[in-house]
């Protein structure tokens, strides 16, 4: 880099070359521009050699933004009324708006405020702020229709499932998070959480939603969808499970493995393997087992606090679960499975790491810091 080259020149050309690699592909490729109107692909699939590329546009991207904001600017930008957004995208959820307008349909906002029973000036300002950040379009004045982002909630419904639990029960509780940190300092109990403070329950989140099979079946559903993204895709468990097909484990039980979708993916990949999914009951009650899979996946209530009972398994397989538990209940977890562990037995743990600060790129770094507050103080345990 020149000398002469200042911060902001040198993001705008790593945002200039990027670009201009990402767009020769898209071109060469004969695929659409970047766009959010309806018909625009949903999912931006880039192929791997420009998956870096990707990845430093966004923090170039992110910085520059950021920066050109001044320090001043941007503190304020942290505290100006973002999070308005989710009352809109709340509101849009609670009455499933994205359901009631047909894709190539244009809809005036008081035919909408009638077929949802609510007043016309409050469902025009929040779609409007809505549509300031590309959610649904206003395409002739007083008419709306879909985005290419509202349209994902027609298309992936289980993204409304995410957006459900996220506003009604991770939002709300994201406001208490010092209240409770004042409220229980040292505590790793989950029933002492932002969560419990927002619903006066002096309940954990998952008490509740056992008392909630509605609010359970969302939250399921919210995780499964999650895993459609590519970050949480199994494509990159399958990838590092390099078990060789015939040499694969023979049984493996996935602890707290809700509907089984994971154990799915893993059975299929390997032939020859049998699986147990364990969760809580309402859990249990809802999930279903594959036709190609019946006789080699089964489900059973099982607490993780109490006792392994599935014995002669190879391996034992905990995904996205110990992250909702402080190291107490972890360790208890963990030494729940002494008893059932056979020689050579495995426990495999698939979660996210918190990577040391100055580790990952910016834009990846503020991602992860973004969620693990979620997982350890705001919905589940107050971890230190
Ligand atoms: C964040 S979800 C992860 C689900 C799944 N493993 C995945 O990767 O999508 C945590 C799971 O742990 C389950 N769980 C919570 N408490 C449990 C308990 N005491 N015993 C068994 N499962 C539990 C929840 O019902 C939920 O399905």
């Amino acid at each position: 880099m020149p000398k002469s080259q200042t911060r902001t020149q040198s993001l705008a050309s790593t945002i200039s070359q990027s670009t201009a690699e990402i767009s020769k592909y898209l071109v060469t490729e004969g695929l659409p521009d970047l766009s959010f109107a309806a018909e625009a692909p949903s999912i931006l699939i880039l192929p791997p050699h420009l998956q870096i590329a990707r990845a430093e546009l966004l923090s170039a991207t992110s910085e520059l933004h950021d920066l050109i904001k001044g320090p001043l600017g941007y503190l304020i930008g942290l505290t100006s009324p973002t999070h308005n957004i989710l009352a809109s995208l709340h509101f849009i959820n609670r009455y499933q708006i994205a359901l009631k307008i047909k894709l190539d349909e244009e809809i005036s906002y008081e035919a909408l405020a009638q077929e949802c029973d609510v007043q016309v000036n409050d469902i025009r300002r929040l779609l409007r702020l809505a549509i300031a950040f590309h959610v649904f379009e206003e395409k002739s004045n007083g008419l709306i229709g879909h985005s290419a982002v509202s349209r994902c909630m027609i298309d992936m419904p289980l993204v409304n499932s995410w957006i459900g639990h996220f506003c009604d029960e991770v939002w709300p509780a994201a406001s208490k998070t010092v209240e409770a940190l004042s409220t229980w300092p040292v505590s790793e109990e989950p029933n002492e959480t932002a969560f419990a403070l927002t619903n006066s329950s002096n309940q954990s989140l998952f008490e509740s939603l056992q008392q909630a099979p509605a609010n359970a079946e969302r939250f399921t559903n919210g995780m499964k969808f999650l895993q459609s993204a590519p970050e949480f895709s199994v494509s990159h468990l399958l990838k590092d499970l390099q078990w060789e097909t015939e040499n694969s484990p023979k049984r493996l039980v996935d602890i707290g493995g809700a509907d089984g979708s994971i154990a799915t993916a893993i059975l299929r990949q390997f032939p020859t393997m049998t699986a147990v999914v364990q969760d809580l009951p309402n859990v249990i009650e809802t999930a279903t087992v594959a036709q190609d899979l019946e006789g080699r996946l089964e489900f059973r209530n099982h607490d993780m606090f109490s006792q392994q009972t599935v014995e002669d398994v190879d391996v034992y397989f905990l995904r996205s679960t110990l992250h909702d538990w402080s190291d107490k209940y972890c360790i208890a977890i963990l030494r729940n499975l002494i008893p059932a562990l056979k020689n050579g037995a495995k426990i495999i743990v698939n979660d996210v790491c918190m990577p040391e600060p100055n580790v990952l790129s910016p834009s990846q770094n503020q991602l992860l810091r973004l969620a693990h507050p979620q997982f350890s103080i705001v919905t589940y345990t107050l971890t230190h």
